[in-house]
């Protein structure tokens, strides 16, 4: 399932992010603001259990998110959207991978991970701004099965057609949630129009 979340502040905070000009310190800001949009958008299928609540008034039927929360982030890039996971689950467990995607072959190269121990009982947020070729979600993805990691969401800020495609034939079960379905992918396999290289634009390298 592919979710492209139309809003009028998603569209508003994506071409702050698109536009050229965009200084690092409002490009990291603007991505950790829409991330908390998606994240949103992503939390709609929790499970929440009815718990008995006490207004001040009287009794009634209150509600609790039924599951734990992990965010991984795929490095860089995807730190700049771990916060917006951590504005709505303070208490949420992360995981980090990193990998970078070989310029020549376009293929993510793994070089570090850490995953906790209880992946198997969370509901994890995969969160990386692009989704280009697909290669390095896929890879993500496959690290955390292995982990034990069971009920996935992947967030990203922009995709193309390849990596849907991709990541639908390797994980076909992976809700993946985006702010915008761009062009097409160039012949250096970055997104068009896109926004860039949203690891550089956050970290201003
Ligand atoms: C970018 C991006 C994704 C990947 C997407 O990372 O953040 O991780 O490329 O491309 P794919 O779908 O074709 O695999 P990059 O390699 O630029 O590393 P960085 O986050 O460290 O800048």
């Amino acid at each position: 399932m592919v979710h492209i979340i139309d809003h009028p502040l998603i569209k508003r905070d994506l071409s702050i992010l698109r536009a050229r000009e965009t200084p690092h310190g409002v490009f990291r800001a603007t991505v950790a603001h829409l991330s908390t949009l998606l994240v949103y958008e992503a939390s709609r299928t929790l499970p929440v259990l009815e718990s008995q609540i006490e207004t001040p008034l009287e009794a009634m039927a209150g509600y609790r998110i039924d599951t734990s929360v992990c965010v991984v982030s795929i490095l860089r890039a995807g730190l700049g959207m771990v916060n917006g996971v951590l504005s709505h689950f303070p208490d949420a467990y992360e995981a980090h991978l990193g990998m970078y995607r070989d310029e020549e072959t376009h293929k993510p190269v793994p070089y570090y991970k850490n995953i906790p121990d209880v992946i198997g009982q969370c509901h994890t947020f995969l969160v990386d701004p692009m989704l280009a070729t697909g290669g390095s979600a896929v890879e993500a993805v496959n690290q955390l099965k292995q982990a034990g990691a069971q009920n996935m969401s992947f967030l990203c800020l922009i995709a193309a057609q390849a990596g849907i495609d991709k990541l639908h034939l390797h994980h076909p079960q992976l809700p993946i949630i985006t702010a915008a379905l761009d062009r097409e992918l160039d012949g250096n396999a970055f997104i068009r129009p896109g926004l860039g290289d949203a690891g550089d634009r956050t970290f201003g390298t």
